[in-house]
């Protein structure tokens, strides 16, 4: 299939294009780089011996994205392109709703007037606001907090319509758990523009002695060791998750969601204490309050995408930590 990945030069985005290109795949990057560096370009070249097409541009330039579709004959789209910032989308909600949800509008305009129905979107587990019960299933009720899972929220309702509206419509929402770590080449990963506002960069940093200590967020949470506790998911796993989803919703008609997670929480002490285990490095650490917005605990049951979509993660906290690592250490190396 032809595939248009939007954020495609992303950390998601970026992973999910090797793993598509190398099952077979004709993929196709839009991104206008707001989040992330053109050398992931020359990146995926090198692990793919083969450039990928990449248009450089934004989604919101619904014209743009008519052409791109209809060049590249596009049959399907991964919907990665948005801003993720919580704490910034408190402070910037226009920049925040524009983005991610007239982003969206523009492509439906775009997909309608070319005829290409079929959609993946990327969506989140903080959807699930302060779990009422675990673990989490696409049942449990849905809130926001704040602006950015406000705009995922209201997203996955329009996408809902679109796909009742009678047209011929096959999407899904995939709602990502922590997706952490890096391909196993070390050629690309997450890349935060400054402070890492999330744990496992954070503590990639620590590690490599860029920042002196992480701050652990509360000691005090009812969980195994009173730490936060979160389902990380290796981005490869997720990525290859992008692969099941697109095999299903070619033929599935109408929406649907699946929460893509590996089912096990994991806190705060056992993630810094894999991390030294990775990379051999101390990661000093003080406890201090909780963080504003912070839940204990989230953990995805995996019973719908292990049984639709025939998908679950492979990879243990340990490779997710060891592929940081390297990455972490190839990051600035020039290819
Ligand atoms: P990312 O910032 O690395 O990737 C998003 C990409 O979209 C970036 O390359 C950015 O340049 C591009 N982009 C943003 N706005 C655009 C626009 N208007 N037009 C064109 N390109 C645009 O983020 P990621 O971690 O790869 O996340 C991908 C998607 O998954 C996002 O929608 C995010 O909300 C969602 N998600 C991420 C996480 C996570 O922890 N990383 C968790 C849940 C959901
Ligand atoms: C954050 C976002 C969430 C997003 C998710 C994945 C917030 C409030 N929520 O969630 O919307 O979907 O990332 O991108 O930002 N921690 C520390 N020290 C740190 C950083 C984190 O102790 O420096 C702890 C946190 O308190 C938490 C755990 O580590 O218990 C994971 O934090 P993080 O990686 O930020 O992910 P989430 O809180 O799940």
């Amino acid at each position: 299939m032809n595939i248009l990945l939007t954020g495609g030069a992303g950390f998601i985005g970026s992973h999910t294009a090797v793993v598509l290109s190398q099952a077979g795949h004709e993929v196709v990057l839009l991104d206008n780089f707001c989040n992330c560096r053109k050398s992931v370009l020359e990146r995926l070249e090198k692990i793919l011996c083969k450039a990928l097409p990449c248009v450089e541009g934004d989604i919101r330039d619904t014209t743009l994205v008519i052409k791109t579709l209809q060049d590249y004959k596009i049959d399907a789209v991964i919907h990665f392109a948005g801003l993720k910032a919580v704490g910034e989308s408190i402070e910037k909600p226009i920049e925040y709703y524009a983005n991610n949800v007239q982003g969206t509008i523009s492509l439906l305009e775009a997909m309608k007037s070319s005829g290409v129905t079929t959609l993946v979107f990327s969506s989140s587990a903080t959807v699930y606001g302060d779990p009422q019960y675990l673990p989490i299933d696409e049942k449990h009720p849905t809130s926001a907090t704040n602006a950015y899972g406000r705009s995922k929220l209201h997203i996955e309702e329009m996408l809902k319509d679109v796909a009742n509206s009678g047209a011929d419509w096959n999407i899904i929402c995939l709602r990502y758990f922590n997706p952490v770590g890096a391909h196993e080449s070390g050629l690309i990963g997450e890349d935060p523009n400054g402070l890492p506002n999330n744990l496992m960069p954070y503590i990639a940093q620590v590690a490599s002695e860029k920042l002196p200590h992480l701050n652990v967020y509360g000691n005090d949470y009812p969980t195994v060791d009173g730490t936060g506790v979160r389902d990380y998911i290796h981005v490869v796993d997720l990525a290859e998750g992008h692969l099941a989803a697109l095999a299903y919703v070619q033929h599935h008609k109408g929406w649907d969601v699946f929460n893509l997670g590996t089912g096990h929480g994991i806190s705060v002490f056992e993630m810094i204490s894999s991390y030294k285990y990775a990379s051999g490095k101390e990661i000093a650490y003080q406890i201090k309050g909780r963080r504003t917005g912070d839940i204990a605990e989230c953990y995805t049951k995996v019973d719908k995408s292990q049984g639709i979509l025939g998908w679950h993660s492979k990879r243990s906290l340990d490779q997710m930590c060891e592929s940081s690592w390297l990455w972490q250490n190839m990051r600035n190396d020039s290819v």
